[in-house]
C-alpha cells in the first residue's frame, strides 16, 4: 500500500511503527509538510474500534471521533445534546485501535464556550482520559482564546469554521458559509485560529472559491468538509461515505460503499434461513 504521508520528514522511535506494515504515526508535523509538498491528507469520522483498525490499516491520516456520534451513534437529532462523558469512551476505542493514524478529540458543545479555563479542562480530560493525540472544537476569532490556552499546554488544537454544526440554531440550519463578501470574514476567522496555534482548520460546507482563498492565505492546511478540492486536505463523514445512514446525504459527499443495503441484505438472508432451518446446518454444529 502507498503511503504518501510516511515520504515526510522525521524518523520515529521503533514502537511507533505498527508491526505488520511499515507505517509511522501521523503528527501535527507531517499535516504541515504535507500542505508544503502538495499531498492531499485524509481523514474519517470514526466512532468505535472496528472502524478505526480498518481505516488506519488503510492508511487514513488522521480520525475524527466527532460530536456526529451524537447523530451517527447516539440517536440524537443534532451535536448540541452529546456530552464529553459520551464521547470519551468513543475516543478511546478509537485511539487504542490505531498504530498509524492520528486521532482527534471533538469537543462537545458547552465543553469550551465560557472561556479558555473551561476549555483546557475539557481538551486535558480527552487526552488524560482517551489516548487521543489532539482535540478539535468549533469557532473562529471567538474561540481564538480557547484555542491559545489548550495549545500553551501542549496540546495540539484543529479549529473548525465555516459551517459549524453546534451552532447550528444561531447561523439559522445547515447553511453555507462564506458566500460573496463573508468570504473575507472565513478568512479572518482562518487567521485567527492559525495565529492562536491551531496545527490545521476544518472548513465545512464554504463555496470552493472561498476555501481556495482561505487555503492561499493560511500558513497551516485546510481540511475540507464540502468544500472543494483546492483544500489541503478531505474529511468525511463516515456513515455517510459508506451509506449507512438511511437519511439525507449532503451533496457534498461522494458514496463510496453502500453499507445500508449490504446489511439488510445480510440480516434478511439470516432471518430467512433461521426461519426455513436453513441455519445452521452439520457444518455449523459441534460434534
Ligand atoms: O463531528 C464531526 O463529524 C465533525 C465533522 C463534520 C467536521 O465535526
Amino acid at each position: 500500500m502507498s503511503d504518501p504521508l510516511s515520504s515526510l520528514s522525521g524518523s520515529e522511535p521503533a514502537h511507533y511503527t505498527a508491526p505488520s506494515q511499515n507505517l509511522k504515526r501521523v503528527r501535527t508535523r507531517h499535516f504541515q509538510t504535507a500542505k508544503q509538498q502538495g499531498i492531499r491528507i485524509t481523514g474519517l469520522t470514526s466512532y468505535d474500534q472496528l472502524t478505526a483498525a480498518i481505516f488506519d490499516k488503510a492508511g487514513i491520516d488522521f480520525l475524527l471521533v466527532g460530536d456526529s456520534a451524537a447523530n451517527n451513534v447516539l440517536g440524537y437529532d443534532t451535536t448540541l445534546p452529546v456530552t464529553v462523558d459520551e464521547l470519551i469512551p468513543l475516543t478511546r476505542a478509537v485511539a487504542g485501535a490505531v498504530t498509524r493514524a492520528f486521532v482527534i478529540a471533538d469537543m462537545p458543545f458547552g465543553s469550551y464556550e465560557s472561556g479558555p479555563d473551561l476549555a483546557l479542562a475539557t481538551a486535558v480530560r480527552f487526552m488524560k482520559e482517551t489516548g487521543a493525540h489532539a482535540v478539535k472544537l468549533e469557532g473562529g476569532v471567538h474561540s481564538a482564546p480557547q484555542i491559545r490556552r489548550i495549545v500553551d499546554a501542549g496540546i495540539p488544537v484543529m479549529a473548525h469554521i465555516g459551517f459549524t454544526p453546534q451552532s447550528e440554531h444561531g447561523l439559522g440550519g445547515h447553511l453555507i458559509q462564506g458566500r460573496g463578501a463573508a468570504v473575507d470574514a472565513l478568512i479572518q476567522d482562518g487567521l485567527a485560529v492559525e495565529d492562536a496555534g491551531a496545527f490545521a482548520v476544518v472548513l465545512e460546507m464554504v463555496p470552493a472559491e472561498a476555501a481556495a482563498k482561505v487555503t492561499e492565505t493560511l500558513t497551516i492546511p485546510t481540511i475540507g468538509v464540502g468544500a472543494g478540492p483546492d483544500v489541503s486536505g478531505q474529511l468525511m463523514v463516515w456513515t455517510d461515505f459508506a451509506g449507512l445512514g438511511s437519511g439525507r446525504v449532503p451533496k457534498f459527499v461522494k458514496q463510496y460503499a453502500n453499507l445500508n443495503q449490504v446489511l439488510t441484505d445480510a440480516v434478511t438472508a439470516f432471518r430467512e434461513d433461521v426461519a426455513d432451518g436453513a441455519y445452521p446446518t452439520a457444518e455449523h454444529n459441534y460434534e
